[in-house]
């Protein structure tokens, strides 16, 4: 597995981007390792072994309901493999200490979080810098995320989330990377690779957890934590390539989904846990419960009690209870019975014990607990540096007319009154986005703030108008008054950060509480109105669409929020990001993404009876893979290599962007590939390669994508994953659209 990531890797010609998708092989164990972890658990008694099994929250966070108020004394007895929800190197040396020296074995914890965009410093929501496609600099976001984090004594992260999703109505949208497989795969890896490093044993690395596993992202009607339920294709070839492609990079822990698949819950599939993750793909490392979802099995009525959802859990290949309780209750009755073995007992003590060596706890069980690493590390200038460059790079422009014949963005710094007006304007909180881990609200630049410092010869007025929920209009009066006063409006818009993320499903994906009527009593006063998106997921942005002539969706960009969208709002930096979820026109679409199939009706707006709406398009509002810029991109020359190739061939794809505009800028370029014919069913069309490439005015560039057979193939009738010889058409562009196309044929 690892042999094929590395041939994709060497297949991706495009700059940096190769580079930065370079799995790492994961250590081999080694014989003193074997021999050291032999002999401990040769002096482990049950309950300890058992112990190691768990997984308990430190009580700081709750993300869950909360089972076990007993977890201290626990810990003493030594019945406790890890905690989480605990950070800052003094309260985990605390822990850390108990684990080390009051237990009989001294053996030290794991200390996990959901460090997913940051620590203390937050930089972009995760589906927001997928915006970037730019793989070095996500790599380097999980790269310093993890270094904040190991500062403050961490040494895993619950992340990265790869669960593709077609459906923005699901609230944790925001934590992944989009709709597509592809995309989504790299992006992944990348993660794996920045939180991991080379060595984890280095203090300032994180043991990454892939999750969640499986298909977590596709619940029916979107709602968080629902039956998923798809065919075997679709689960292989659409959303488990994410989680085995970070496995491939080496991730060390994979954690289990919530939902069931095909009738099964996910945390008591042998099929998935078993059969998949360790007999097809290989992993070795330990596989973790997502929170209580051994207890939750009992909810699915598969098992009669929980002692039993505990014996599925382990028989069927999960190593660790997180929060649950249920295996240090019940497993060794359990054993005692016959239900389970101490051979899978031991197995998974042993994959436990393995991840905390690599760590290097072992050595040194205070390793990542260094006052003045934490000092140096955590809420530094370096952090922040790069949160403004993940944020600058996220944020997408979607709209941008002509006022009086010339763009409304970027705005000219010699303006001389703005009025920023919306819930999001002067806010700290929730433009940090969900899962802000122990981001510090005060440390984050607003957009107010942003904006005066860009301007600060400008009047930059302040009204918030509305709320994000609720029926309350009585601050628009203010607000209109505001915008009557102003050469230009800014409408600083979108979610808290508590309407996306985990339990956080939407059956209206429109701008919450009232924003939608104050944008129309806004635009009521004439004035030119720049509408700022700062959302956890894309909205159906229609109404806005249709009368604001500036639409900038910004997501929430963490710490350095106010200073990015300011350096796009004046044209410091110039907007490169594109979409990674269709945008709908209206909720009823969903789910819409854009590697959809044919169909034997295709649409036909004169024909009845073909495939379509009659209230709305089948188009959403924004393609995928869209985003404009402050300048303009031709295509032209596509050219392919050669008519045919072998299967054991490789062909190329060229292509000439132009940059046709007065700004420098940055383009992604995207190839998409159509199977004319296949044995099954195909798309039509997938993304199979991108690049992104900065071009100064008038300046042209070639780029060249190289495609294997391996890029063309799919699961078969028989499930086997191959490709089939026949004609193939490419496209490439500046999104899904992309129209330029040439072909080929695979012999
Ligand atoms: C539940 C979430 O589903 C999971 O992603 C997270 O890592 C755990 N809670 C721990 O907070």
């Amino acid at each position: 597995m690892i042999k094929s990531l590395c041939m994709a890797s060497s297949l991706l010609v495009f700059s940096g981007i190769a580079f930065a998708q370079k799995a790492k092989t994961p250590k081999p164990i080694t014989q003193s390792e074997t021999e050291f972890i032999d002999g401990l658990m040769a002096r482990m008694t049950i309950e300890e072994k058992i112990g190691q099994l768990t997984l308990y929250t430190s009580g700081w966070d709750v993300t869950g309901p909360s089972l076990n108020p007993t977890s201290t004394e626990e810990l003493r007895e030594g019945r406790v493999g890890g905690l989480f929800n605990a950070h800052g190197v003094a309260y985990v040396r605390g822990l850390q200490d108990i684990a080390v020296k009051e237990t009989r074995l001294g053996i030290p914890l794991l200390f996990g979080y959901d460090v997913i965009h940051g620590h203390q410093t937050i930089f972009p929501t995760p589906l927001g810098e997928a915006s970037s496609w730019d793989l070095d600099l996500i790599q380097e976001s999980a790269r310093l995320s993890a270094i904040e984090a190991a500062a403050s004594g961490l040494n895993w992260t619950f992340n990265p989330m790869v669960d593709i999703a077609r459906d923005p109505r699901w609230g944790r949208v925001m934590e992944g990377s989009g709709e597509d497989t592809y995309l989504g795969s790299k992006i992944g890896v990348a993660k794996v690779i920045g939180y991991q490093g080379d060595n984890l044993a280095d203090p300032l690395t994180l043991l990454a957890c892939v999750k969640h596993f499986a298909a977590y992202g596709a619940p029916l009607a979107g709602r968080d934590y629902g039956t998923v339920d798809m065919s075997e294709r679709t689960l292989r070839e659409y959303y488990l390539p994410p989680y085995k492609a970070a496995i491939d990079a080496g991730a060390a822990t994979v954690m289990t989904s919530f939902n069931e698949v095909d009738g099964v819950p996910a945390t008591g599939s042998s099929w998935l846990l078993t059969d998949i993750l360790r007999n097809e793909w290989g992993f070795k490392g330990f596989v973790v419960t997502d929170y209580t979802a051994i207890n939750e099995i009992l909810a699915f009525g598969v098992v009669p009690d929980l002692k039993a959802a505990g014996e599925l859990a382990l028989k069927s290949g999960v190593d660790m209870d997180m929060e649950g309780s249920v295996f240090n209750r019940f497993t060794k009755q359990s054993l005692e019975e016959g239900k389970v073995t101490e051979a899978e007992i031991d197995q998974a003590v042993r994959r436990i014990l393995e991840a905390k060596w690599k760590a290097g706890l072992f050595a040194n069980p205070y390793l990542y607990l260094d006052e003045k690493r934490e000092k140096m590390h955590v809420r530094s200038q370096v952090m922040k540096d790069h949160a403004l460059n993940a944020g600058k790079r996220s944020i997408v422009l979607l709209k941008n007319e002509a006022v009086n014949d010339i763009p409304l963005l970027p705005i000219s710094k010699s303006v001389k009154t703005i009025a920023v007006i919306g819930p999001v304007g002067d806010n700290q909180l929730d433009v940090m986005g969900s899962w802000h881990a122990s981001g510090i609200e005060a440390d984050v630049v607003t957009v107010l703030a942003g904006i005066r410092k860009a301007v600060p010869n400008a009047l930059v007025t302040y009204t918030q108008g509305c709320g994000f929920e609720g029926d309350d209009t009585s601050g628009f009066a203010a607000a209109r008054t505001a915008a009557s006063k102003a050469d230009i409006v800014i409408m600083a818009l979108g979610e808290n950060y508590v309407q996306s993320g985990e339990a956080a499903s939407r059956t209206d994906i429109r701008l919450p509480g009232q924003q939608e009527a104050l944008v129309s009593a806004i635009m009521a006063t004439g004035k030119p109105v720049i509408a700022l998106i700062a959302a956890g997921r894309p909205l159906d942005l229609s109404a806005l669409d249709e009368q604001v002539p500036a639409i900038v969706n910004t997501w929430q960009l963490g710490t350095m929020h106010g200073v990015a969208v300011a350096d796009v709002l004046f044209g410091d930096y110039n907007p490169s990001a594109k979409i990674t979820m269709t945008f709908p026109r209206n909720v009823g679409q969903i789910p819409l993404f854009y590697n959809t199939k044919n169909v034997g009706r295709p649409i036909d707006l004169d024909q009845k009876y073909t495939s379509k709406y009659i209230d709305a398009p089948n188009t959403p509002l924004y393609p995928f893979g869209y985003g404009l810029s402050y300048t303009t991109f031709a295509y032209s020359d596509l050219t392919v290599s050669q008519p045919a190739m072998a299967m054991a061939d490789t062909i190329s794809v060229s292509v000439t962007v132009t940059n046709t505009g007065k700004m420098a800028g940055e383009e992604v370029v995207q190839l998409y590939v159509k199977d004319m014919v296949g044995s099954v069913t195909r798309p039509v069309r997938e993304l199979k390669g991108f690049d992104k490439i900065m071009l100064a005015p008038g300046e042209s560039k070639t780029v060249t994508f190289r495609l294997s057979a391996n890029d063309l193939a799919f699961y078969n009738q028989n499930m086997d994953f191959k490709a089939e010889p026949g004609e193939f058409e490419v496209f490439i562009g500046g999104d899904s659209n992309a129209s330029l196309s040439g072909g080929f044929e695979l012999k």
